[in-house]
């Protein structure tokens, strides 16, 4: 098992918004979780990312139990989650946003060039038309996805989460979405170097 969450609990003062919530990902599988409004789909993923600490239970990656104390910990088991308001620096261009605050460096200078070829890379898997050079302010909402997505597949990540990445997606877009989730799934399977599990909270799937 790659990731497991058992017997999750979390409250907000006397508010109990997750039950005993038990949870089984494996490499090359996509998940939904599915909920109504306040259900409490991205406190549980939050709680999976390192964003949010649970009351009780436990979080297991490779079997081992994981008490994150910041996302950043999660990254650095491979979790990564896309929230649903995307995060980017919108004055920034692409390849900025998908090294930033992880800057490539080569002696005492960044390397630019390393980064612009490996953001080239991650947008050319991605199968995404969108130029490394362009402002982010200037793309489309799906787009400003592909970025993120971009920036989760530069970290090496196992485990993608994305809350309600369709929300503000167009239905053809969200055609583009889902195939890409599907590739991502696929490339977990012949290499499984780097597996990659996806949690999509997402409304659009019952639609
Ligand atoms: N930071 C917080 N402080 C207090 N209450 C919160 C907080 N985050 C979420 N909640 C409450 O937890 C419940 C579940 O919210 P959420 O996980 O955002 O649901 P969903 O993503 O399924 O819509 C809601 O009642 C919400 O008001
Ligand atoms: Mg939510």
């Amino acid at each position: 098992m790659l990731l497991s969450a058992r017997k999750l609990c979390r409250s907000f003062g006397n508010n109990q918004v997750l039950f005993d919530v038990d949870l089984d990902l494996q490499a090359g599988e996509v998940h939904a979780l599915l909920g109504e409004n306040g259900a409490g789909k991205s406190t549980l993923v939050k709680i999976l990312a390192g964003y949010l600490r649970p009351t009780s239970g436990e979080v297991l990656v490779d079997g081992r139990q994981r008490h994150y104390r910041s996302s950043g910990e999660a990254e650095d088991d491979g979790v990564v989650m896309i929230h649903q308001e995307l995060a980017l620096a919108e004055q920034l261009s692409v390849e900025e946003n998908i090294f930033l605050g992880r800057e490539l460096r080569r002696g005492l200078f960044l390397d630019r060039r390393a980064m612009r070829q490996q953001s080239r890379a991650a947008l050319a898997e991605l199968e995404t038309h969108v130029d490394p050079r362009a402002r982010v302010k200037d793309l489309s909402t799906s787009d400003q996805q592909m970025v993120e997505i971009a920036k989760a597949i530069t970290r090496d990540v196992r485990v993608l989460i994305m809350d309600e990445p369709t929300a503000t997606l167009t239905e053809n877009e969200v055609k583009v979405l889902f195939a890409l989730i599907d590739r991502l799934r696929q490339r977990a399977w012949p290499f499984c170097i780097s597996p990659t599990s996806c949690v999509k909270s997402s409304k659009s799937l019952t639609v």
